[in-house]
């Protein structure tokens, strides 16, 4: 049976930082940010959008009504959670009005949340063919101003649909996995802004490649030019490069050609809005498979998936017949162009502002959002979240 991803849906924020102004106000040549990194723009969570916010908003815009009655499996990847104990994939499931009779988790790996998710959908559609799962990877990157990690900030979701005979993208049998105790990533529980060991994150992030691609290729007789594409966890967009460029030597010249250019496209969408973590793979395929109008029918696209801490994957699917019909592309050409963008002393407010902790009620405008669902505000500690076109807004105490 054909299992793969059958839709797949993008949200960013409306706001974000031009990363040339960034870098002036920081007293960094421009240049580091926007080619050492491979950063140009950076996407900015208001605060009337968090990780349910904008997985609710990334779903909404790729589901119809069929889906949400067949969906009977939630998994929202995530390192932003909301909430220590409920999952994210409750909230999202009321926001978007799907199924009761459904399971609704969230899952934990730093980067590698959604991944995880993929293969546990690929699991539960190859026992129950007629069942469709939507899986999300949803984060705010935060590692605090004036820092090291703040060129590679952003914020955004992805939600996919994933299920048997999919429009898009069928999965792979071959995936080659692996975990390591390693602390180059973290947020201890108590804190709302990342830890990082920089250099060593850069160099973990390369292992972990070579080793999960090593084992791919061992598995499944595969080599580098069998692929068309390979898409990467993009924290910033040197990054995945910096990998790629440690395999190219496997291939001809037309491979390593195909295989930058193809690199270069898929890396388009993160360049605008950041990391996303869990998102960001496949933020990197939307990327890729949007914007490349030539990519054929069967051809395959590698995946690596990094999540810090660390579990990398080294994947692929193949693209099915006329997968583009099934994109989004008119609508994410909409999403970057209706961006606004904000000056530096505008996201460092933005950026310092919270939600209450000490049980206070806080309500928050939502004229100044425009997505569909946001954040109303908090009462009694629960968030409460509002879908404009339900119409479902919560009474503030
Ligand atoms: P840094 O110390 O600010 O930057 O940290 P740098 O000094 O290493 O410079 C960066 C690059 O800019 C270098 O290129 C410089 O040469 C270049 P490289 O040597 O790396 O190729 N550069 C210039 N280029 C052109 N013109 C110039 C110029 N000046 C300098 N004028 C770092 C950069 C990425 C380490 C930092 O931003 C950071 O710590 N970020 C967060 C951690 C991270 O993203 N790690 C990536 C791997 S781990 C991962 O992917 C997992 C993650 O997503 C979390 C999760 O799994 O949940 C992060």
């Amino acid at each position: 049976m054909k299992i793969g991803i059958d839709k797949i849906g993008f949200y960013a924020p409306h706001l974000y930082v031009d990363m040339n102004k960034l870098a002036v106000s920081r007293n960094v040549e421009p240049e580091k940010y926007t080619i050492g990194i491979g950063q140009e723009k950076m996407a900015l969570a208001p605060i009337t959008q968090d990780s349910v916010t904008m997985a609710a908003n990334a779903a909404l815009k790729i589901l119809d009504e069929e889906d949400k009655k067949a969906i009977d499996f939630v998994i929202f990847g995530t390192e932003s959670g909301i909430d220590n104990s409920k999952s994210a994939g409750v909230y999202v499931h009321d926001l978007l009005g799907l199924n009761p009779y459904a399971r609704s988790i969230e899952v934990k790996q730093a980067c590698y949340g959604a991944t995880a998710g993929i293969q546990m959908a690929k699991g539960h559609i190859a026992l129950n063919p007629k069942s469709k799962v939507l899986v999300l990877g949803s984060d705010i990157a935060r590692y605090g101003l004036n820092t090291s990690g703040e060129a590679t900030q952003g914020a955004g979701a992805v939600a996919m649909l994933i299920s048997a005979d999919p429009k898009i993208m069928t999965l792979e049998e071959n995936s080659a996995f692996l975990t390591e105790d390693i602390m180059d990533f973290w947020r201890p529980i108590h804190a709302d802004k990342a830890f990082v060991d920089g250099k060593f994150s850069n160099e973990q992030y390369i292992a972990f490649f070579n080793k999960v691609w090593n084992q791919y290729k061992a598995k499944s007789g595969l080599e580098l030019s069998d692929f068309e594409a390979i898409c990467y966890h993009l924290p910033y967009t040197k990054m995945g490069f910096k990998a790629l460029k440690t395999v190219l030597d496997e291939g001809t010249d037309e491979d390593r050609e195909r295989l930058l250019a193809n690199y270069k496209i898929s890396t388009q969408y993160n360049r605008n809005v950041g990391n996303i973590y869990t998102g960001s793979l496949y933020l990197s395929l939307l990327s890729l498979l949007e914007l490349n109008e030539n990519l054929q029918a069967g051809s395959r696209i590698g995946l690596f998936s990094y999540g810090s801490g660390a579990v990398g994957e080294f994947f692929s699917g193949k693209l099915e017949e006329n997968y583009r019909e099934h994109l989004h592309v008119v609508e994410h050409e909409q999403l970057f162009s209706s961006r606004i963008e904000i000056t530096v002393a505008e996201y460092e407010e933005i950026f310092q502002e919270t939600l209450p902790v000490d049980s206070s009620t806080m309500e928050l405008d939502l004229e100044k959002d425009p997505a569909t669902i946001c954040l109303a505000g908090i009462t009694d500690n629960k968030r409460q979240y509002v879908n404009k076109v339900f119409g479902k807004v919560p009474v503030m105490k």
